[in-house]
């Protein structure tokens, strides 16, 4: 493949959640990907831990969903879903539907992560509005929550760099769940830590605070992955779903990051068999082909806003003109019929105790205080260096590119979270090239 010159003019691109100025002198340029590969602008393959941004979960440039939206851009490029519609856009709502939790088989599409939870927010609003409880308007979120970027999403979130700059108009009506993050009790947890049901006991507080009739909803990821992959205790949904329940709160489950295969199940919901009333998607819907998400709510939740207006009102007042776009629903047919086609889910499944004795073979390794896992994706937890926090797994992340390998990091924990085509031996090339990267930094 021929690689075209590199540009040599960064300035016009403000890139996001990156050191613009650190990346720009220095910058990482991917040009193509394939399978699992990327590769870069200097011509260099790259394995691909990290599915892209946790969303590549087939793997990359795969034939049939770039013939689908390569077809479907020569056949209807747009088409409004306001007041108007196209059949894909109902033929990927039905296919995204099947593999939802029983009864959330509603399915409201947008085009992000972040959109999807604002949207997920404002239905659980709707939701009490319309069964005559208008005044349930608080949302409840979680420390070291990540719900994208919002105002919803930073509101109910819980990481402090996300939130602070923004902090004066934030939604007011918000409290937080303590997350459940301890190394004492949990440190190198093979899947889920057996401490910490209890933390979800939390939410019995913050009903007594305000009352469960000012509160919609609690939104948590099942898995928490953007703050460095905190696996929940056994246990813990059980409870907040059980909590929720018996004070009528909606229950939000972003699956943002843990839907479509990554821990082996279509859903994290399945993976627990914990289901909440209203669950939020986006990444790997359509293997990230063109930007899509999307939000599947309850029949009762569905139901209740459709049904509350008269005949012919319009009953949700919300939307994206690119809600459910021609290419996007292209994408994701192909994409969710590669999945069952392939098995990739019962793959991921199957590969997830070799990824696991993997990732935890780093135990011991320099600066490694906690390794967690669960399915096909996993956190390495670095000591910080004394005064400059994030600063050891940066180097860590830019070595591991040098060598030939994409991992993600946030702070000091390193994140792995391949695409589901991955072999046991990338497997093993992954965490090897981390290991010999930890010897030889400081
Ligand atoms: C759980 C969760 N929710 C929401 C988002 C936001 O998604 P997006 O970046 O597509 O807006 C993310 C992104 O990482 C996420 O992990």
């Amino acid at each position: 493949m021929t690689s075209r010159p590199v540009i040599d003019d960064l300035s016009s691109f403000w890139m996001p959640f990156t050191a613009n100025r650190q990346f720009k002198a220095a910058p990482r340029l991917l040009e193509s990907a394939r399978g699992m590969y990327y590769r870069t602008s200097d011509g260099r393959e790259v394995l691909d831990g990290s599915a892209g941004l946790w969303c590549v979960n087939a793997g990359h440039a795969r034939e049939e969903i770039v013939a689908a939206i390569a077809q479907q851009a020569a056949t209807l490029d747009f088409a409004p879903t306001f007041q108007m519609g196209h059949p894909l856009a109902f033929e990927a709502a039905s296919k995204i539907a099947e593999i939802m939790p029983a009864g959330l088989d509603r399915v409201f599409f947008t085009n992000s992560g972040s959109e999807s939870v604002d949207t997920a927010l404002k239905i659980a609003l709707a939701y009490h509005r319309a069964r005559g409880e208008g005044q349930r308007t608080k949302l409840i979120g979680r420390e070291r929550g990540y719900h994208g970027v919002g105002f919803g999403g930073i509101s109910v979130g819980g990481i402090s760099a996300n939130r602070k700059a923004f902090s004066g108009q934030l939604l007011p009506a918000v409290d937080h769940l303590p997350h459940t993050h301890n190394l004492e009790h949990n440190a190198f947890s093979k899947g889920q830590p057996a401490w910490g049901a209890h933390l979800a006991d939390d939410l019995e507080r913050i009903v007594a605070l305000h009352d469960a009739s000012t509160i919609a909803a609690v939104i948590v990821e099942p898995v928490a992955g953007s703050t460095g992959v905190l696996v929940p205790p056994q246990g813990y949904l059980q409870r907040l779903r059980d909590i929720c329940t018996k004070h009528g709160i909606l229950l939000i489950f972003d699956e943002v990051i843990t839907g479509f295969g990554r821990l082996g199940k279509a859903t994290a919901s399945e993976y627990f068999g914990v289901t909440p009333d209203i669950l939020t998607m986006a990444k790997a819907i359509n293997n990230a082909a063109v930007p899509m998400g999307g939000v599947a709510a309850s029949r009762t939740v569905h139901d209740t806003i459709v049904n509350s207006g008269a005949p012919g009102a319009i009953e949700l007042f919300h939307g994206y003109t690119y809600s459910a776009h021609p290419l996007a629903a292209a994408a994701a047919i192909a994409t969710q019929d590669l999945y069952r086609r392939e098995g990739l889910f019962e793959r991921a499944h199957a590969l997830a105790p070799k990824f696991e004795a993997a990732v935890h073979a780093l135990r011991g390794e320099k600066h490694v205080k906690d390794v967690r896992n669960l399915g096909l994706v996993a956190g390495v937890e670095l000591e910080s260096r004394d005064g400059a926090p994030g600063a050891r797994a940066y180097e860590v992340f830019v070595k591991c590119f040098e060598a030939g390998v994409l991992i993600r990091f946030t702070g000091d924990i390193l994140a792995f979270s391949p695409p589901l085509i991955v072999s046991e031996e990338e497997i093993a090339r992954l965490f090897g090239t981390v290991r010999d990267v930890l010897a030889t930094v400081q």
